[in-house]
């Protein structure tokens, strides 16, 4: 019987370690296993390889073997690495190389011969787990930019083998990825694959334009199948992933969500007892400003003309005749997610729009990523050094601007931060997909619910109802955010049933098998051997 391998370089579960010394298996919620996982988990013969994610050197080799034997139970195989390889590996060539210039930030591309060594080594470690397990029939789905050498690698002992790849990040254009020292070489591995799959047809059209560029000797017909010497071909094509909606929807309405999202209204005065705390601050400003007319010792630190007091008293004004509003954005800390565009974008709002001082709140989850980079350890810097800003220019005795939160959440607290957004910041420089676009909606199924949406990722080709923004250009954000949180209920409403209609249709296992298929069918023999 045919199998699926699926080979990524997570596995879909991490290892969690418990107070008491123990540890268990967690499922991971990124995008990759909630979009393969029920998949993997549904179907028993389907087996999962990847990196443990572990040190190793912090485990005895029983702990090892037993760290094993609980991935096995759950059909998974772990691959150790080294501190060396995964230096080499993962945070250099993968986290250094590839993921900068695939997102078009090459000026924080780093190009070592030693990383790219350690990448074709590791890819090879990999290919050495997978080859043993490999039975004829089996399909072999290669996972995202980590990985880019394998299908190759695996080709040569299995000439026939149903080999898929698919990249969960933006391809580069041309002129771009011919700056990789090595890009023939990547292209040339990935080409090992039957099919190559991305999130939208720009990615695949810009791979094809690589190819064309850097191995012309190939031939490339008229639907995007490339020919190799020997007869083997790969299919080039778009499949865009999506979400599980019913999960979101249903978990946005579970209890532990419901009452994060009271609490974000509580909070920010936007339940109806809140009224009192918003007019109890509006009679703090006064006073405040009364006590420092008549003399007091605040006199000696407020001047009538400093604009935080003018700030203070338009907010406490128009208590009463606006209702308090939550924006929300959920973030891996990544410079590739434009965190300091969007923050100063919202600084500009308060500026440019004073009437949301007091009655707006930003929820910034943003969870650290990648943290011996160097790049994100600069970006974590910036963006507290940013919120610090911004909430100390703006806030008011009784309301912060900003919440920040750099923790990593699970999906039940997550989808009460999105149910509790009225708008959704969603701005990266560059991305693939971005699932959180998508996931909000999903929270806010049938309901209002804003979402302004960069334009850099590939969300943006299917969610044309957002509020659709130029993620560098700071004013047309603060204008987009204004009028995101300005329109009304049934406006917003309006926008999102096309979108959640698509969404609920799009799902993460209708991406999964729709890829699946395409592969076998490209597979098939007499299609791979021209
Ligand atoms: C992106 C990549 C994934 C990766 C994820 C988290 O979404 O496409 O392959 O797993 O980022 O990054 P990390 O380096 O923590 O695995």
């Amino acid at each position: 019987m045919s199998r699926l391998i699926i080979v990524s370089n997570r596995l879909p579960m991490s290892l969690e370690a418990k107070q008491d010394g123990s540890y268990s298996l967690r499922q991971n919620v990124g995008g990759l296993a909630t979009a393969i996982g029920p998949y993997h988990r549904s179907h028993r013969d389907c087996l999962w390889i990847g990196w443990s994610g572990i040190d190793t050197k912090r485990y005895s080799d029983k702990e090892l073997a037993d760290i094993k034997a609980a991935y096995k139970e759950r059909r998974c195989i772990p691959i150790f690495l080294s501190e060396e390889e995964v230096n080499g590996y993962y945070a250099g060539f993968s986290n250094n190389t590839l993921w900068p210039l695939f997102h078009d930030f090459s000026h924080e591309a780093v190009f070592k011969q030693d990383d790219w060594d350690m990448y074709r080594k590791v890819n090879m470690r990999f290919a050495q787990v997978v080859e043993p397990l490999i039975r004829k029939g089996d399909t072999i789905w290669i996972q995202d930019y980590h990985l880019m050498l394998l299908p190759k690698m695996l080709r040569e002992r299995y000439p026939d083998a149903s080999i898929g790849w698919f990249l969960h990040v933006p391809f580069p254009s041309a002129e771009i990825f011919r700056s990789l020292p090595w890009s023939r070489e990547i292209l040339e591995g990935v080409l090992g694959a039957n099919l190559v799959g991305f999130h939208t047809v720009d990615f695949s059209t810009s791979f094809l334009a690589s190819v064309h560029r850097l191995l012309p000797q190939l031939k490339v017909d008229r639907d995007g199948v490339v020919e190799m010497p020997g007869g083997h071909r790969a299919a080039i094509d778009a499949f865009p992933i999506g979400i599980d909606y019913s999960l979101y929807s249903r978990t946005a309405r579970s209890g532990l969500a419901r009452a994060m999202r009271r609490g974000i209204d509580e909070v920010c005065g936007k339940s109806p007892r809140h009224r009192y705390r918003n007019s109890v601050k509006a009679e703090g400003v006064a006073a405040l400003e009364a006590s420092s007319s008549e003399g007091n010792w605040w006199s000696h630190h407020i001047e009538e003309d400093i604009p935080e007091l003018t700030l203070a008293r338009q907010a406490a004004s128009s208590v009463g005749t606006r209702s308090n509003k939550v924006i929300v954005s959920v973030d891996r800390l990544d410079y590739t997610k434009g965190l300091p565009e969007r923050l100063k974008a919202f600084g500009a709002m308060l500026d440019k729009y004073p009437e949301w001082i007091g009655h707006v709140t930003y929820y910034l989850l943003a969870t650290p990523s990648r943290e011996n980079v160097r790049s994100y350890q600069i970006l974590k810097d910036q963006v507290d050094q940013l919120v610090g800003e911004i909430n100390g220019r703006y806030s008011l005795l009784a309301w912060t601007p900003i919440h920040y939160i750099t923790r990593s959440l699970s999906i039940k607290p997550v989808c009460g931060i999105y149910s509790a957004g009225d708008v959704a910041l969603v701005t990266p420089l560059r991305d693939g997909m971005n699932l959180v676009a998508k996931e909000y909606l999903a929270c806010h199924d049938g309901d209002a619910g804003s979402l302004v949406l960069s334009d850099m990722c590939g969300a943006a080709d299917e969610l044309t109802d957002a509020f659709i923004v130029n993620p560098y250009d700071i004013d047309m954000v603060c204008e987009a955010l204004h009028n995101a949180l300005e329109i009304s209920p049934e406006e917003s409403r309006q926008r999102n049933i096309k979108m959640q209609a698509r969404l609920k249709v799009r799902t993460a296992s209708n991406w999964c098998n729709s890829f699946l298929d395409s592969l076998k069918q490209v597979s098939m023999p007499g299609m791979t051997q021209g």
